[in-house]
């Protein structure tokens, strides 16, 4: 095999992929970056860099997992979430740029509490990534993050440590079950599975690859958002807040259920594509009875 440049790589890769995915260049140097253990801004720095047989036998190895439908993320192991690195595997969705909005708002809503030590719990928490980055913003926070998949616990515990975040008490649960019924919380925050299994967006790209435990809730994906919701009501405190994020067109429905079971103030937030995403409302314990 002859030796080729970055930029005959970039090239090579960027050809392979064009059919496949909607960034085959930005996917190219992401993956040629991760071979060489760079920044892509060294690969515009050095682009006629020759680069050794294994490096090439790497990344053309690379380049046909992708070819595959391998999201990058399970490929280079990694994803940015809120400007943090998270360690990302199969067990697990790989945290998407429209949660970044639930963070945003629980954070927003979180500043009339000023210094309390405000008590906080994600549900599902995958990766870590909501949990984490509410603890990376506000330390002095006391968080909870339950998930029911073991692997998936793993990975927020690792991804804690190689954070160095400390605050978050990352532990297995069933959604509630194994939270403490002594605990009460101020903010409860879920990102829960809310595709219907019949939708076609779990056939097409990256979802593919994805669990569909991860992804997938019976009734219309409105399931696990309706559990949450009726069994929040024992955990939060009064007045206490629960966000959820949702399918674009699940959003009448989700503020349905939250008022049917004695919440107010629902309120739906868009992404930054401009569609509904997360919808919040509080429990306040005097009136729902
Ligand atoms: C859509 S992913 C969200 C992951 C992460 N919070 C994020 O936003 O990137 C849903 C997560 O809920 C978890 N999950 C599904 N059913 C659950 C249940 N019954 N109890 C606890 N976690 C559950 C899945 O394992 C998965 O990690």
């Amino acid at each position: 095999m002859q030796n080729k440049t970055i930029k005959q790589l970039i090239s090579i890769g960027t050809e392979l992929l064009k059919n496949s995915s909607d960034s085959a260049k930005l996917d190219a140097q992401v993956l040629l970056g991760f071979v060489l253990n760079k920044a892509i801004t060294y690969l515009h720095t050095w682009p006629d860099k020759l680069l050794a047989e294994a490096s090439t036998f790497q990344y053309n190895e690379l380049v046909q997992r992708r070819l595959s439908g391998e999201p990058i993320s399970y490929i280079t192991g990694m994803k940015e979430f809120w400007s943090l690195p998270f360690f990302c595997n199969p067990a697990t969705l790989i945290p998407r740029p429209d949660t970044e909005i639930l963070v945003e708002h629980v954070l927003i809503y979180g500043q009339s509490f000023g210094n309390e030590k405000l008590k906080c719990l994600d549900l599902g928490t995958g990766t870590g990534a909501i949990a984490l980055s509410l603890a990376s913003e506000m330390p002095h926070w006391i968080i909870d993050a339950v998930d029911f998949n073991n692997d998936a616990v793993a990975l927020a515990n690792k991804n804690a440590k190689n954070l160095d975040l400390t605050t978050v008490e990352i532990y297995q649960s069933d959604w509630f079950f194994q939270v403490s019924s002594n605990k009460s919380f101020d903010i409860i925050v879920s990102n829960p599975p809310y595709i219907d299994d019949q939708d076609i967006h779990l056939k097409q790209g990256d979802v593919r690859f994805e669990p569909l435990s991860a992804l997938v809730a019976e009734n219309n994906g409105l399931a696990d958002i309706a559990n949450i919701i009726v069994q929040a009501k024992s955990y939060l405190s009064d007045g206490g807040a629960l966000f959820l994020e949702h399918g674009y067109k699940q959003s009448d429905k989700v503020k349905e259920i939250f008022i049917a079971n004695g919440y107010i103030e629902a309120m739906t937030i868009k992404d930054y594509g401009g569609n509904d995403r997360v919808t919040w409302a509080k429990f306040n314990k005097d009136k729902s009875h």
